[in-house]
């Protein structure tokens, strides 16, 4: 990483318009991802998270599937203007990782530890916004502008179905990425008082 991991994390925002640029190569993206997989905890150990690099063609299908999916749910109206963001910001970027949890592994551990089995699938959900983190800041610090968006439930089915995934795999988080082609909005931060307490 270029930055230490204080200023990453310091400078990773939500960019939201986004050209198909990218500042590194494919295989970049693919080596921070396989980075973070090798790297980030999990639950147990357990290893439950499962990534789809989608870029090029794979990428602008996934929206596509988005938009088809969401055209008869989104009343006809406010339509245009679902179409206009996803094709505008996600669609027009340079790819999609997609966050998966294997269900197989979760329940695997729910036998193997009842005493936690309902723990597990909150666990796994903690496991990929591991992942998610990890990813996003070094996608940033390697100059990608990035953000994290949630069509899941309603596209698992197609995702699952277009590229052949097993159906245990659940998707859990879409993270669009592109060279971002507008300053990230001022953030507001409350009150550190409210949200840290120390007993010392
Ligand atoms: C768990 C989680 C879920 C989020 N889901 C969405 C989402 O579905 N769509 C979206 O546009 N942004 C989503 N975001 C982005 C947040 O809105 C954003 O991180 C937050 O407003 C702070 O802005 P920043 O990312 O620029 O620091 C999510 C962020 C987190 C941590």
């Amino acid at each position: 990483m270029a930055q230490n991991l204080q200023d990453a994390l310091r400078n990773r925002r939500s960019h939201y318009s986004l050209s198909p640029a990218s500042p590194i190569s494919d295989e970049a993206i693919k080596d921070i991802i396989d980075f973070a997989v090798t790297h980030v905890p999990s639950a147990f150990n357990s290893q439950s998270t499962r990534i789809v690099l989608l870029l090029g063609e794979n990428h602008r299908r996934l929206w596509d599937i988005t938009k088809d999916t969401l055209r008869p749910l989104v009343p006809a109206k406010a339509f245009p203007a679902t179409e206009a963001k996803i094709d505008g910001s996600f669609r027009n970027g340079h790819g999609t990782i997609l966050f998966f949890e294997d269900r197989a592994i979760v329940e695997q551990l729910q036998a193997a530890y009842p005493l936690y089995a309902d723990r597990f699938p909150t666990w796994a959900q903690h496991t990929s916004a591991m992942h998610q983190l990890a990813i996003w800041a070094m996608l940033e610090d390697a100059g990608l502008g990035v953000s994290l968006q949630h069509y899941n439930p309603l596209i698992d089915e197609a995702v699952n179905r277009e590229w052949q995934l097993s159906p245990q795999w659940e998707l859990i988080a879409q993270m669009p990425f592109g060279t971002s082609t507008a300053q990230s909005g001022e953030k507001t931060f409350t009150s550190l008082e409210e949200r840290v307490k120390v007993f010392g």
